[in-house]
């Protein structure tokens, strides 16, 4: 098992460390000439043609992948996208049909939760594509099309480079459904074929950057009993999957957030000490998101909070009020989740590390849950 690690610690270090590939081979021999093009999908347009709405099925990370997708599907092809957890998509009677294409997500493709649905879709006369990480797996084969993440298989309980791969399909997918749809014009196809290309080596930069500091602070914080997340935007799900790794590795309570819900509810829980990672929008796409989400960085300041941020490099409004910050390159407004959830795997298994754990096999879980 030690050479299968490849000389790392653990499987999800050597898989972390892989994420940079995940997206570049998940991307290869998809981009021609500035435009996306999806060999698996020749000849399917239909697919994508008459359909009014798009219902993305998922369970775990891989739905936080699918909330991310939300984004770039419904700006790019302009295709309403609902993200529902499979396992209560199915029980609820919901309103779908040959006008509904539904996208599953699952790194294992085995699923048990997602693959009741995947049928439960068909039986309804809805179209049926499966982003999967198995080759031949049982939920692309129920399905109508298969777009593969090509991260490699994954063996850490935790995935990692799988979620960063999905992200890159569905943005994939999105560029290929908005070019057929003609909801989005070649030079912005291209714009954002440039942006994806660019990821993995930020990513890289990420990693070799930031991970020793990321890994110095998880050990600082090794008693920690709570860690809350907020995002906004695409920053959202990332929130989410940071609180969810933290959950599966350290057994440390976390919560995400969408950091406008803070006032809602949320900010009663911070109290002095309180750490939270807070996702900050680069004020380059958006100067209000951006100072929307450094004024509730003041307001857990204020309280007391220990602010870890997440940021683009260069970003001085969020210095004068985190305690940490971590650095993200710049990058397109839809691409900074693909960097920022990176410090977030770091975190997550740093912790875990921290506190003695085995960061591949966390208790009570398993990594493809075959079983309804
Ligand atoms: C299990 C794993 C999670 C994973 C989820 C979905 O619960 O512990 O890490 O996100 O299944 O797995 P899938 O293979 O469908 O992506």
């Amino acid at each position: 098992a030690a050479a299968e690690k490849g000389g790392w610690s653990s499987f999800m270090a050597k898989e972390v460390s892989e994420e940079p590939e995940a997206v570049a081979n998940t991307i290869r021999g998809r981009i021609h000439e500035g435009t996306v093009v999806i060999p698996e999908l020749d000849g399917l347009d239909d697919l994508f043609s008459g359909i009014s709405r798009i219902v993305v099925i998922a369970c775990g990370t891989a739905a936080y992948a699918g909330q991310v997708g939300k984004y770039a599907l419904e700006k790019w092809a302009r295709v309403p996208v609902d993200v529902e957890l499979a396992h209560e998509f199915r029980y609820r009677d919901p309103v779908i049909g040959p006008g509904t294409l539904v996208v599953s997500i699952s790194q294992s493709g085995e699923t048990m939760d997602t693959l009741m649905a995947v049928k439960f879709a068909r039986e309804q006369g809805a179209k049926t594509l499966s982003i999967c990480n198995t080759q031949g797996a049982t939920i692309p084969r129920e399905s109508d099309a298969v777009v593969y993440t090509h991260a490699g298989p994954e063996v850490a309980v935790a995935s990692t480079k799988a979620f960063v791969a999905q992200i890159t399909a569905l943005y994939l997918l999105a560029l290929h459904v908005g070019r057929i749809r003609d909801t989005i014009a070649a030079v912005d196809i291209a714009e954002h074929v440039r942006e994806l290309e660019a990821i993995p080596a930020k990513i890289q930069r990420v990693l070799t950057l930031e991970q020793a500091h990321i890994e110095q602070l998880a050990h600082w914080m090794a008693d920690t009993r709570s860690v809350l997340f907020l995002g906004r935007n695409v920053g959202y799900p990332i929130a989410l999957e940071g609180a969810l790794k933290l959950k599966e590795i350290s057994y440390i309570h976390a919560e995400g957030f969408a950091a406008g819900e803070l006032k809602h509810g949320p900010i009663a829980l911070v109290e002095p000490g309180q750490p939270v990672f807070v996702l900050v929008p680069s004020p380059r796409h958006s100067a209000l998101l951006h100072s929307k989400v450094v004024s509730n960085i003041q307001e857990i300041q204020a309280r007391g909070a220990r602010v870890i941020v997440i940021a683009e490099e260069g970003d001085a409004a969020v210095l004068p009020f985190a305690d940490e910050v971590l650095h993200i390159p710049l990058a397109g407004a839809m691409f900074e989740p693909l960097l920022a959830v990176v410090p977030l795997h770091i975190f997550a298994m740093g912790l875990a590390t921290a506190r003695g754990l085995d960061v591949d096999q966390p208790r009570n879980l398993a990594k493809s849950v075959t079983v309804e």
